[in-house]
């Protein structure tokens, strides 16, 4: 799937849209350079999801938990600052992968050994103020 966003009022459609690709998938890598939109999309992502948490990239604590409308927990990782994957499998990272809540994984290259084959992959990139997202599991 590749969907083309211009601004930001394009993100609830494209929310929308991975939230059709998931089916039974829980683990959701973000990927994309600096500055991509990652976050934001997350954000999005956890608002269509039923989150009304304020929705903050987890820089000092490398996990976020929200609770959604429904009672269910989603996870938010940034590994951007991890020195090594052993910081990782320390705070617990494959038990939130196998916990069956979502995890929504901001560079999850910094932790690639780790991750389950069975997980979507989304990367935003930007060329000209235009973002393309993409899906692939
Ligand atoms: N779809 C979009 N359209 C226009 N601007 C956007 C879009 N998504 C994000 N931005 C803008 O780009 C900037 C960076 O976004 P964001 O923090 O989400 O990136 P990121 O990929 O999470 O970066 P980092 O790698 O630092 O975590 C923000 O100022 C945001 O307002
Ligand atoms: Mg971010």
């Amino acid at each position: 799937v590749k969907i083309e966003v211009y601004s930001q009022e394009d993100l609830p459609i494209a929310a929308d849209a991975l939230l059709n690709f998931l089916n039974d998938s829980t683990v959701i890598s973000f990927f994309g350079p600096m500055g991509a939109g990652k976050t934001t999309f997350i954000k999005t992502i956890c608002k269509k999801m039923g989150v009304e948490d304020n929705v903050t990239s987890p820089t000092y604590s490398l996990v976020n938990e929200y609770r959604n409308n429904k009672g269910e927990t989603i996870y938010h990782f940034d590994f951007y600052r991890i020195k090594d994957e052993k910081e990782a499998l320390d705070m617990g990272f494959e038990d939130y992968l196998y916990s069956g809540n979502p995890c929504l994984i901001e560079w999850p290259e910094k932790v690639s050994t780790l991750l389950p084959k069975e997980m979507v992959k989304v990367t935003i990139i930007e060329e000209q103020g235009t973002r393309i997202i993409t899906f692939e599991k």
